[in-house]
C-alpha cells in the first residue's frame, strides 16, 4: 500500500443514496475514502449484517445519513420508524465501538416540542410530539447508552439540497402549476442547505483528530464528542421561506402560474404528524468548537439556486 493511501480516512457512508448523503459525497475532502452503503444491500436494522459489513470495511468514521424520513408516514408505520430511526443507530454505535470508529449520526429538531421561544441548546430537554420525533430520540439514546465514546450526534432542521424531495422544489413546482399558494405561517425554524451541514460534519470530524482535543483536562481527556445543534443562521416561517423562493423565481424571470401567496395557520393545513411550532437552534456550541461561521439561510438559498440545474 502506498503511503498516501495509508493516510486516507475510511468513511462508511450509511444511507448513501439520500439527499444529505449526496452533499457528504460531493464535499468529502480528498483524504477521505468513501464506502457507500444503502438499501437494499445494507439495511441498518439488520444488526448481524451491520457488524459483518463494518468488519470488512473497517471504517475510521461511520456517517449515518440513513433514516425513515417520511414524517407523516411514521405516524402510521411507527414500528418501522422505531426500527430504522430508533434501533438502527444503536447497531452502528456497536459496530463503531467494536472497530474503533467515530460515529456521526444526524438527528432532528423534531425531538423538541417547540414550546420554547428562544433558540434550543443541546442542554434543553427533548419532548418529541410525533412518531418520527420519538423514533429519532430513541436513536440518539441508543448511541448515548452504547458506551461508544467517539460520536457526534448532530441535530439539524428543515433540510433541502440537490437530489431530494424538498420544500424548495415543492414550492418551485407549485408556483409554476397553481394560481394560489397557501403556506403555514405559524411554524418557525431554520432552513438548512445540505452542503452547509456536510461542511459542518467534516468540520467536527477535523476536531476528532485535532491536537487541541487530545490534551488531558483535570485528569479526563477533553474530547469534542457529544451532541451538537447545526442549522443555517436566521429563522423564518414556512410562509416566509416560500416567499423568498418565489421572490427568487420572479427575479430570475421564471414564468409562474401563481398570482397569490397567502399565509395560513397550521390548523388550516392538517397533517398526521404534529410539528414543533418553534425549532430554532442555538449554534453556539458548534461555533465555539469549530471556530466556523454559519451561513444565513437566505444566502444559502441563493447558493442553492445558483448550483441547481
Ligand atoms: N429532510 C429534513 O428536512 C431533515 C430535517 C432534520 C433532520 N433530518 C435528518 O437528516 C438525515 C438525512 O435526511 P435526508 O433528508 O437526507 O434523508 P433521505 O433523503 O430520506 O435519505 C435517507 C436514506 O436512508 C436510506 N434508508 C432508509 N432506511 C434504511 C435502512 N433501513 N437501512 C439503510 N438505509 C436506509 C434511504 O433509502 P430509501 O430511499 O430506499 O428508503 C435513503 O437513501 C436523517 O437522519 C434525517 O432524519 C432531515
Amino acid at each position: 500500500m502506498r503511503r498516501e493511501e495509508e493516510q486516507k480516512v475510511r468513511l462508511a457512508l450509511v444511507g448513501a443514496n439520500g439527499m444529505l448523503a449526496g452533499a457528504v459525497r460531493s464535499l468529502a475532502p480528498e483524504n477521505y475514502d468513501l464506502v457507500l452503503l444503502d438499501l437494499p444491500d445494507f439495511d441498518l436494522t439488520d444488526k448481524d449484517r451491520v457488524l459483518s459489513v463494518m468488519n470488512q470495511v473497517r471504517p475510521d468514521v461511520i456517517v449515518n445519513c440513513a433514516a425513515y424520513t417520511n414524517v407523516d408516514g411514521c405516524e402510521t408505520n411507527e414500528e418501522t420508524a422505531l426500527l430504522v430511526n430508533g434501533r438502527g443507530p444503536g447497531h452502528l454505535a456497536e459496530a463503531a465501538k467494536e472497530f474503533g470508529a467515530t460515529l456521526v449520526h444526524v438527528s432532528t429538531d423534531y425531538v423538541f416540542d417547540g414550546t420554547k421561544n428562544s433558540p434550543y441548546t443541546e442542554e434543553d430537554a427533548p419532548n418529541p410530539q410525533s412518531a418520527y420525533g420519538r423514533s429519532k430520540l430513541l436513536g440518539e439514546q441508543a448511541i448515548l447508552q452504547s458506551g461508544l465514546e467517539k460520536f457526534f450526534i448532530i441535530r439539524t432542521s428543515w433540510l433541502y439540497g440537490p437530489g431530494g424531495k424538498n420544500f424548495v422544489e415543492t414550492i418551485v413546482r407549485l408556483a409554476k402549476d397553481r394560481d394560489e399558494l397557501r403556506i403555514v405561517d405559524d411554524q418557525v425554524g431554520s432552513p438548512t442547505l445540505t452542503d452547509d451541514l456536510a461542511r459542518a460534519i467534516f468540520g467536527l470530524l477535523e476536531l476528532d483528530a485535532s491536537p487541541a482535543f487530545a490534551k488531558a483536562s483535570a485528569g479526563r481527556p477533553l474530547t469534542p464528542h457529544g451532541i451538537y445543534h447545526f442549522a443555517d443562521e436566521g429563522e423564518c416561517s414556512w410562509y416566509e421561506f416560500a416567499e423568498a423562493i418565489v421572490a427568487h423565481l420572479l427575479r430570475a424571470g421564471t414564468p409562474l402560474q401563481m398570482k397569490r401567496i397567502l399565509p395560513i395557520a397550521t390548523h388550516e393545513y392538517p397533517l398526521p404528524a404534529v410539528r414543533p411550532v418553534y425549532s430554532v437552534f442555538s449554534k453556539e456550541k458548534y461555533r465555539r468548537a469549530t471556530g466556523a461561521t454559519v451561513p444565513h439561510w437566505r444566502e444559502s438559498l441563493e447558493v442553492y439556486f445558483r448550483t441547481r440545474n
